[in-house]
């Protein structure tokens, strides 16, 4: 199966890298052509626990040669997510799909408006990467990873991707009902993202501030109400043990959103925390503490941004 990542964020290239060293045939899709020629002037380089392995992974920042692929896997920021989904609609084959492992809710909903439901799965990662520079990550922490299909039973397909997952090392599992491992993983960054980049913590420092971990278990509660108010069924039954769970097991981790302000980019705050306001909306479901969060997040990016 021909792959293309898009995006080479700190997911994205560690993706990319342990499919690379599994033997799959991989591509990285940049949509700046400045960074596609760095990495593949450098390679992929991969730190982890043991040392670190380089990799030789085409970059193209040409999106025609999509046209080649089977598999599209998004790794963008969601923000990006429209536009990559129509790039995807002109340029991919019209057998090959799409999966998202993005954080934030919506991505689904695009790529399927692009591409058709029948040709999009969505998955949730708990694997911790930190960008360290163009086409250089670090693994910092190991999690589980979960695969399922836009709408309907697992496929044939999905199970090929799965397959592709398992055999690259990661914790893979597949399963339907989607839009469950979405909220789930929403709920995760909810809790998470936004307090670390606030108060400019690693992950499991929450854990130890009494004040963070109110607020952590305030938000939460409220994106689960939403959650619930759509029809959601968690994967966990108590997910705030599930949220203090990630964060203790990913505790020295700098979550995405906090490696978003530390790089001066622009956060994700609008398709988390943003998400569940405007979901809240949608169902009636007060979401005052994540309205508030999302505001707090957008003025500290105010700061370098221009807004
Ligand atoms: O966005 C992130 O940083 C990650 O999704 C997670 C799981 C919160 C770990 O840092």
């Amino acid at each position: 199966m021909n792959i293309a990542v898009v995006g080479p964020g700190s997911m994205g290239l560690l993706l990319a890298a342990r499919l690379k060293q599994a033997g799959a045939p991989v591509h990285l899709l940049d949509y700046r052509p400045e960074r596609a020629a760095h990495i593949n002037g450098q390679g992929v380089i991969l730190e982890h626990g043991e040392g670190s392995d380089t990799h030789a992974i085409p970059a193209w920042a040409e999106p025609a040669e999509l046209a080649g692929m089977d598999l599209a896997v998004v790794c963008t920021k969601a923000y990006h997510t429209q536009e990559v989904a129509r790039v995807l609609g002109r340029h991919l084959a019209p057998e090959a799909r799409a999966l998202t492992l993005q954080n934030g809710a919506g991505n689904v909903e695009a790529l399927v408006e692009a591409l058709g439901e029948e040709r999009v799965l969505g998955g949730i990662t708990s694997e911790g990467a930190t960008l360290l520079g163009h086409g250089k990550v670090r693994h910092a922490g190991h999690g589980q990873t979960h695969i399922g299909p836009a709408s309907g039973p697992v496929d044939e397909f999905t199970i090929q991707v799965l397959d592709l997952l398992l055999a690259a090392g990661f914790e893979a599992s597949a399963t339907e009902g989607v839009q469950d491992l979405i909220w789930t993983k929403l709920v995760i960054n909810v809790g998470i993202n936004p307090l670390t980049a606030l108060l400019e913590v690693k992950n499991g420092r929450l854990l130890e501030l009494p004040a963070a971990r109110r607020l952590m278990a305030d938000a939460v509660k409220e994106a689960v109400a939403v959650g619930q108010a759509r029809g959601i069924r968690f994967l966990h039954s108590d997910m705030l043990a599930a949220v203090e769970d990630v964060a203790r097991r990913t505790g020295a981790n700098v979550s995405s959103m906090l490696q978003d302000i530390r790089a001066q980019r622009r956060t994700e705050v609008d398709y988390i925390n943003g998400a569940v306001v405007r979901a809240g909306d949608e169902q009636g479901v007060p979401t005052p503490v994540n309205a508030t969060i999302t505001n707090l997040v957008k003025a500290k990016q105010a700061d370098y941004l221009s807004e």
